[in-house]
Formats: structure tokens, C-alpha cells, sequence
């Protein structure tokens, strides 16, 4: 492995645009990919550390037909042989022009843990929130203006060496990539309308649910078609055992409020640890709400008063309805509402307009 650095970095004191916006329609972002001016990117030799990294113009890399992450990425989803990480995480533009980061350490360990559950190298914190310190500043022009939407900052760790028989990969990448992005559902911030998928399994007991990795992504993309063309927002999975259990939209976590109680599926090895997930429970329980993590049966969904999902890329969205078997459930959302308390509290703190008592936020 010679873990080679690619022929197009950038110097190491780049000059970038000084452009403060770059040349797009803020008003109509979503969640599509918008292509920025530098990528991060790294490698290193399986058993070594990643050196420093540097940025490259944003664009295509090269891959070896053999790359674990292709070979075994996609295919093996429920072996832990597949070799494709991925992060979400993003960067805010405050009112006075400053850039912030929400609680970018917690992608750096959550990578780590991934990485040694998938048998990977992988970047130390340090070296991962410098990465995307650089990436963001890099691609700063990027940045969404106040209140119409944020940098999407997708770091990724691919198994790139070329493997032919089940086994590690020999050389490992590191890269962040960016895209301006706002809402992630068509629906913008209306409510959702969810279906609980009884027909796929998103994941096993003992499997990588609980993991970042691409492999838990492709196999729902089966369900999510089926479900959006019959004119749902995307589908609920249940737990694979007993078909009981809520789990995890395809993209995000799930809570259920009654009352003053809300309670989200506990993360008991096929749910993802996510961290607006994380964040979302210490605001409600410093707001007076009684948060349980614990398993929450299917047939809560029939008496809760609000439902909401949380994720990165989705933020804290209201769930309009749920349609199970051949029931469909109404929840409160709008003003007033749990949900949108929460999403307040946390897109204010992520953008600076709320200040950070936690230690959450860091400038770039
Ligand atoms: C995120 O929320 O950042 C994710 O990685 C989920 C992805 C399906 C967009």
C-alpha cells in the first residue's frame, strides 16, 4: 500500500474566493447535491494513522475496480465486511457572518466507533474537526445566508485498496465533501406522512443498525420507493424480531409524545446513535418533559398526541400522519406543538440566535 495522495491538491495556503455568497438561488435549496469548490481528502495504509490531509478541487475519484468499499460496500449488508462509513454534519452562517459547527466532536467518535466496528483506520477527533474547520472555510461562499438553509459537510471513509477475497482493505480514504442544502423532505417543514414498513427489515439484532455505514442505506431504498410513490414522505421500520417495535425512519430517529412524556426507541444496537437524537433528549428534559429511551410499541403510535423525527440532514420534523396496516393516525403539529419547541430551541442554538450553555458550538 503506498496510500498515494491525489495528483490535484490544492497548495497548502490555497487563495480561496472572496466572493461572500456564491451565485445561487437560496430560495430554492433543498436537499440536492450542489457541487462546492474543495473537497477534503486523506489516505492511509491499513494499521497506520492518517496523516494531514489537504484540500483538493472538488471533483471525481479515482478507484480500483477491487476497492473494498465497491466490492464489498453495497453487497454484504448484513456481514461487517462492507467498508463505507459515512458522517453528516453542518456548518451555520450566524447574523454577523461567523461560521459554526454544532457538535462536530460527536461525528468524530461516532466515526471512530463505526470505523472499529467495521475494522477501519480512522481519523483522530482532532484531526477530523480540522478537516471540516477546512472544508468549511474552503467552500465558504457555500454557506447558505441566515435562516435559508446550511453547508451540508458529508465526511466519508471508504476502504479504497483493492481486495479480491473477503478481507480488510489495504488502504483507507478520509474525504469531506460539501453541498449547500435547506429542507431534506419534498415537503419542506409540513408535516410528514409516514407508513410502518412491515415487509423489509432495516436491521438485525447483532447487525450494524446502530452504525453509520453505507450498507444500512441502500437495502431501505426498496421500501422508500414503494412508499413514495403511493404518496408517503418515507416509511417507519419495526424491529426485525418481533415486528413490535418502532425503530427509525430510513434517514432519521423517531420520537412519540403523550403529554409531558416524550420517548424515543432506545439505542439497543439497531438504532442509530444520532446526534440532533442525542441533543434533542437533554433540550426536552431541560425543558420539563420526562424523556424515556426505551422500546416503544407500535401500538403507542395510536394514543401519542405528537410523533417527530430527528436527524442532520432532516433536523426536528413534525410527522403529520401515520398510516399502519389500515389505520391512519393524526398528530398535532404547528404552533404550540412539542415538535416545534424543540426544533426552535436547537436550530437556534446551531445558528447562534440562542446561546449555547452546553459547549456545543464551535467557530470555524
Ligand atoms: C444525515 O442526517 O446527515 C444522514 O446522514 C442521513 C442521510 C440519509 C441524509
Amino acid at each position: 500500500c503506498f496510500a498515494s495522495q491525489p495528483s490535484s491538491l490544492v497548495s497548502p495556503n490555497p487563495s480561496y474566493s472572496d466572493e461572500e455568497h456564491a451565485d445561487v438561488d437560496w430560495d430554492s435549496l433543498g436537499f440536492g447535491l450542489m457541487p462546492t469548490d474543495y473537497m477534503y481528502i486523506t489516505k492511509c495504509c491499513e494499521g497506520q494513522s492518517f496523516g494531514q490531509g489537504q484540500l483538493t478541487r472538488y471533483g471525481n475519484i479515482e478507484l480500483s475496480p477491487s476497492a473494498g468499499v465497491l466490492n464489498y460496500g453495497q453487497v454484504c449488508f448484513k456481514l461487517f465486511t462492507s467498508k463505507g462509513l459515512f458522517e453528516g454534519t453542518k456548518a451555520y452562517r450566524k447574523d454577523n457572518g461567523g461560521l459554526l459547527l454544532f457538535r462536530p466532536e460527536q461525528n468524530a467518535i461516532r466515526m471512530q466507533i463505526g470505523a472499529e466496528r467495521m475494522c477501519m483506520a480512522s481519523p483522530s477527533v482532532d484531526q477530523f474537526v480540522d478537516a471540516l474547520k477546512q472544508t468549511v472555510l474552503a467552500n465558504k461562499r457555500w454557506v447558505p445566508p441566515p435562516g435559508k438553509g446550511s453547508l451540508y459537510l458529508r465526511p466519508l471513509l471508504l476502504g479504497t485498496g483493492p481486495v479480491l477475497g473477503l478481507a480488510p482493505a489495504p488502504e483507507y480514504t478520509f474525504l469531506i465533501f460539501a453541498s449547500p442544502v435547506r429542507n431534506y423532505f419534498k415537503e419542506g417543514s409540513s408535516p410528514l406522512n409516514l407508513y410502518v414498513e412491515e415487509n423489509f427489515d432495516r436491521a438485525s439484532r447483532l447487525g450494524t443498525g446502530n452504525v453509520k455505514t453505507i450498507s444500512n442505506y441502500a437495502p431501505v431504498l426498496r421500501a422508500q420507493m414503494n412508499a413514495k410513490r403511493r404518496g408517503f414522505s418515507d416509511v417507519l421500520y419495526l424491529d426485525s424480531a418481533a415486528k413490535k417495535y418502532l425503530e427509525e425512519v430510513s434517514s432519521c430517529n423517531i420520537f412519540i409524545a403523550k403529554g409531558k412524556c416524550i420517548s424515543t426507541p432506545a439505542t439497543n444496537g439497531t438504532i442509530l446513535s444520532g446526534i440532533t437524537r442525542k441533543s434533542v433528549i437533554e433540550i426536552a428534559t431541560d425543558h420539563g418533559y420526562k424523556v424515556e429511551e426505551r422500546g416503544v410499541d407500535v401500538d403507542e403510535l395510536i394514543e401519542a398526541d405528537e410523533v417527530f423525527c430527528t436527524g442532520t440532514a432532516v433536523g426536528v420534523a413534525p410527522v403529520g400522519t401515520i398510516t399502519y396496516r389500515d389505520t391512519r393516525m393524526e398528530y398535532k403539529t404547528g404552533s404550540g406543538s412539542i415538535c416545534q419547541e424543540l426544533q426552535n430551541t436547537i436550530s437556534g442554538i446551531q445558528t447562534g440566535i440562542i446561546e449555547d450553555k452546553r459547549g456545543w458550538i464551535v467557530e470555524v
